[in-house]
């Protein structure tokens, strides 16, 4: 497979998930393990530039597949991507652990077309949690990056 650009060559174990071997393998550690069982949004990546919840994404699954992780979005010279930057300006986080699953997200919903209204946002990032409750500003974030030309690209 392909993990932020590289290619990368694994033998794995069938039931291993995509989550494990990006953080356990790869050392990939900025996506994160919140629930382990599909119900937070932490584990979020893109495969082949859609969104999947790595923990429920079998690692065989992605066979020649493109992997974009949080490590993956900057910009040249390690720059802020456009919507990690709207997060540090619209105070979209507190202890940053569902970050990295929310960028991943919010990216996704810009690509997907669905970052036009601020109930558009909460719909389709409904499946990302946050326990510091941090939404307002999550949902102002995507929303101030979706109206930059552009900024939806990763
Ligand atoms: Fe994957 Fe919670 S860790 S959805
Ligand atoms: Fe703490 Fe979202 S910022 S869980």
């Amino acid at each position: 497979m392909t993990v932020n650009g590289e290619s990368t060559r694994l033998d794995v174990d069938p039931r291993e998930s995509l989550l494990d071997v990006i953080r356990e393998r790869l050392v990939l550690t900025g996506t994160k393990k919140g629930c382990d069982a599909g119900h937070c949004g932490a584990c979020t990546v893109h495969v082949d530039g859609r969104r999947v919840l790595s923990c429920l994404t079998p690692a065989v699954q992605v066979d020649d597949a493109a992997v974009t992780t949080i490590e993956g979005i900057h910009g040249e010279d390690g720059a802020l991507h456009p919507l990690q930057q709207a997060f540090v300006d619209h105070d979209a986080l507190q202890c940053g652990y569902c970050t990295p699953g929310q960028i991943m997200s919010g990216l996704a919903c810009m690509a997907e077309g669905n970052a036009r209204t601020e109930d558009e946002v909460r719909e389709f990032m409904s499946g990302n949690l946050c326990r510091c409750g941090a939404y307002t500003g999550i949902t102002a974030a995507v929303l101030a990056c979706a109206a930059e030309p552009g900024a939806g690209a990763n």
